[in-house]
């Protein structure tokens, strides 16, 4: 049987430097007989040399269009908005099966060129549990980018623009610094705290020094009780991490804050979630998605009160590119290694199952 082929292409997005295959991954990916072609890309995070270090044949940047039809392209966010014919295999996120804005036309775009789509968002296990997300980093990220929002409320300033770090390391000590050295004395709560992102931000306040008593960890049993909350206007921090899939009480509103005025001890919220537009979201305190640029919104907490912000990013992993995708790609992994048996391995069958169905309703909804 001739060589799997696998193509990972650039990533167009702004900002982003994650990928969707790691030097390691492509090297574990080209002893199991894998063909691996890279793009060469400043962007990312891995320079071309470590995967040509490996054994993966470089090519030019953004020059998937050009490879032949029966090489599957992997990368992870949308492709840049276009209409020309998709007609390659693609591995990625796409955001296009739950009606996001424009959904139909990116699936209309694989009807036009007869290339498949495996979305990396539905791609799950036996279990039904995704085999691969970026969850733990968000979260970690997510409550950095809150310590240091706190840090800069303290001083009376706002947080200014977010960059990405090289590494854990050095997001840990940048943190630590602008709170002066220490977290300690810092209180936070996380709500999902059992899940993902929630796993995610505990340890990056346990990584930045605050007491193990001053994170409180909450999931589903904690907030049984029903919402608003007074316990999250007691600590300094509070981040959002949870699942949001029925309506729940709100957890905080503006009412409860303009009611506790002045005796309010909470700073900053991080909403990791970011069910920003959901009429559901627990958190209706604010009303947009933050960015690096303008990482918090402040909230309208009536004349005289102490400030509060919200940071509301939906692309927290990037500011930690390489461990997010070092994670990502290695939980990828199994699956990828399945990839040349994609007829049988459940993981793919099912997966392209559900896009038959999506690309059948985008072909109704536009009249193909
Ligand atoms: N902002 C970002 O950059 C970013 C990145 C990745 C994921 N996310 C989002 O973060 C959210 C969480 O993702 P995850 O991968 O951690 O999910 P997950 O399923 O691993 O964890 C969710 C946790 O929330 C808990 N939970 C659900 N409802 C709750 C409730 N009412 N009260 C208390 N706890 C509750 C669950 O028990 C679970 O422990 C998702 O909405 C996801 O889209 C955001």
């Amino acid at each position: 049987m001739s060589a799997q082929p696998l193509w990972l292409r650039c990533e167009k997005k702004e900002f982003e430097r994650r990928a969707a295959l790691t030097p390691t991954t492509a090297k574990k990916l080209l002893d199991a007989g894998f063909d691996i072609y890279v793009e060469r890309d400043e962007q990312r995070i891995f320079d071309d040399s470590e995967y040509e270090a490996v054994g993966a044949k470089l090519v030019e940047h953004n020059s998937w269009p050009k490879a032949a039809a029966n090489i599957p392209i992997i990368g992870l966010k949308e492709l840049p908005v276009s209409d020309a014919p998709l007609i390659h295999t693609h591995i990625q996120f796409a955001h296009c099966y739950k009606r996001q804005a424009g959904w139909s036309s990116v699936l209309a775009r694989f009807n036009k060129g007869g290339g498949t789509l495996y979305d990396l968002e539905f791609l799950q296990d036996a279990n039904g549990r995704r085999v691969a997300a970026f969850g733990y980093h968000a979260g970690f990220a997510g409550a950095a980018a809150g310590a240091l929002a706190y840090a800069a409320q303290k001083k009376g300033d706002t947080l200014g623009q977010l960059h990405p770090y090289a590494n854990e390391e050095a997001m840990i000590t940048a943190v630590k610094e602008a709170l002066g050295g220490s977290g300690k004395g810092v209180k936070a709560l996380v709500i999902g705290a059992l899940g993902r992102c929630g796993r995610g931000a505990v340890d990056l306040f346990k990584k930045i020094g605050l007491d193990e008593d001053d994170i409180l960890k909450w999931d589903m049993a904690e907030t049984a009780k029903g919402g608003p909350f007074q316990e999250i206007l007691d600590v300094d921090i509070f981040v959002n991490c949870i699942y949001l899939n029925t309506p729940i009480p709100h957890f905080l509103d503006k009412k409860q804050i303009n009611a506790a005025g002045k005796n309010r001890r909470l700073s900053v919220v991080v909403d990791v979630s970011c069910d920003t537009t959901n009429p559901h979201n627990p958190i209706p305190i604010y009303n947009i998605n933050t960015t690096f640029s303008h990482p918090t919104v402040p909230v309208d907490v009536g004349p005289g009160n102490p400030p509060l912000s919200v940071i509301s990013i939906d692309h927290l992993p990037t500011l930690l590119p390489r461990e997010a995708s070092e994670q990502f790609s290695s939980d990828l992994l199994p699956s990828l290694l399945e990839f040349p048996n994609r007829q049988t391995a459940p993981v793919w069958l099912n997966a392209e199952k559900l896009f038959r169905q999506k690309l059948a309703e985008a072909v109704e909804a536009e009249g193909l």
